[in-house]
């Protein structure tokens, strides 16, 4: 390890050690006995920290306390909110990307092991499903890409599509505390605004899975007003939801992953229909007359079911049921 990447590594900690107290103080003699290092180099710590944006409270003879943090991501922080063990086992955080889904895929190229993550504090052209562009601001959201290897037919693709959306759904529901759903195939909404999207990518080779990124943008931290015009009336973030009140991002990424985690050993090991069940039970779009938009044409009626692939059965208005594989769909009403 160089000094530079020692150094990251000795402040994150010291972070984490802060965090941990919840505000509490932690004596300067502590810290020099468990970094090993003199008062001296103590105090130089919490200054460079404090040029960092942490805001510290020094109090003689008790120590420091930690009062405020910038809301920076750190692959130790990310790693400290999360219980999975393959998911986020390598945890990359690039301060700007143009996608992190072409980072994932060099990476998935020179055998980067499944759970790598990627997480961008800004992308300059992030991705979006059918060709659009997704608006990725820095510092308030969460852009990220997560690699899969599972050894599976590429047909499974959309299953994964889904399995990505139900996870992310519930990390944001116990994270954030809001009403969010799943808006066929893995749109996350609040209140019927976006809120999340999710764009699975899949590499195959003869017939199976040779490698999948899981790309998830989620709008965190975005005011009203920083959401571009033509967005507002479409998108949210969590912090709108929640009156003002901002997410810890690191959290929710590390929630993000333990869901993820727990759905995907369930689906290699069981198949799709209990996965299938938790994402009907997070639909918004089942029972809702909607229309889709797909690469044959525009199509309405009442979404009636998911079927065991992951298609949406729709049944129009001339009663004939039909399966879509993929699409944009519009709720009517
Ligand atoms: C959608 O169109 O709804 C999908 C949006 C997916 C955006 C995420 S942000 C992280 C990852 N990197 C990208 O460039 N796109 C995905």
């Amino acid at each position: 390890m160089n000094n530079s990447s020692k150094t990251n590594d000795e402040e994150q900690q010291l972070v984490a050690m802060f965090k941990e107290r919840q505000g509490g103080y932690v004596s300067g003699e502590e810290i020099s006995r468990l970094f090993g290092v003199s008062r001296t180099a103590v105090w130089k710590k919490i200054s460079k920290l404090r040029t960092k944006g942490f805001e510290f409270e020094a109090v003689s003879r008790k120590g420091y306390r930690l009062v405020g943090s910038p809301d920076a991501l750190t692959s130790h922080e990310v790693k400290a909110s999360t219980n999975a063990a393959v998911m986020g086992q390598q945890v990359i955080v690039l301060p700007v990307a143009e996608s992190t889904q072409l980072e994932i895929r060099s990476l998935a190229e020179q055998d980067a092991p499944e759970g790598t993550l990627v997480i961008a504090e800004e992308q300059t052209q992030g991705r979006g499903r059918m060709g659009r562009s997704w608006y990725s601001p820095a510092g308030k959201g969460l852009w990220m890409s997560l690699l899969l290897r599972p050894s599976l037919p590429i047909s499974t693709a959309p299953q994964l599509t889904l399995l990505t959306a139900v996870a992310v759904c519930r990390a944001i529901r116990s994270v954030a505390g809001v009403d969010a759903a799943i808006k066929w195939p893995n749109d996350i909404l609040i209140k019927g605004k976006k809120v999340c999207g999710i764009l699975l990518e899949s590499v195959g080779e003869d017939g199976l899975i040779r490698f999948a990124v899981a790309g998830i943008g989620i709008d965190v931290n975005l005011l009203a007003d920083e959401l571009p015009s033509e967005l507002s009336e479409i998108m949210t973030s969590l912090r709108i939801e929640r009156g003002c009140e901002p997410v810890d991002r690191a959290v929710l990424a590390g929630a993000i992953l333990t869901e993820l985690e727990q759905l995907y050993n369930i689906f290699l090991e069981e198949g799709f229909n209990r996965i299938a069940a938790l994402w009907e039970a997070l639909s918004f779009t089942l029972n809702r007359k909607v229309t889709v938009q797909t690469p044959e044409g525009q199509c309405r009626g009442t979404a009636e079911a998911l079927d065991r692939s992951g298609a949406l059965i729709l049944l129009t208005e001339t009663g004939e049921r039909m399966r879509i594989f993929s699409g944009d769909v519009a709720i009517e009403g």
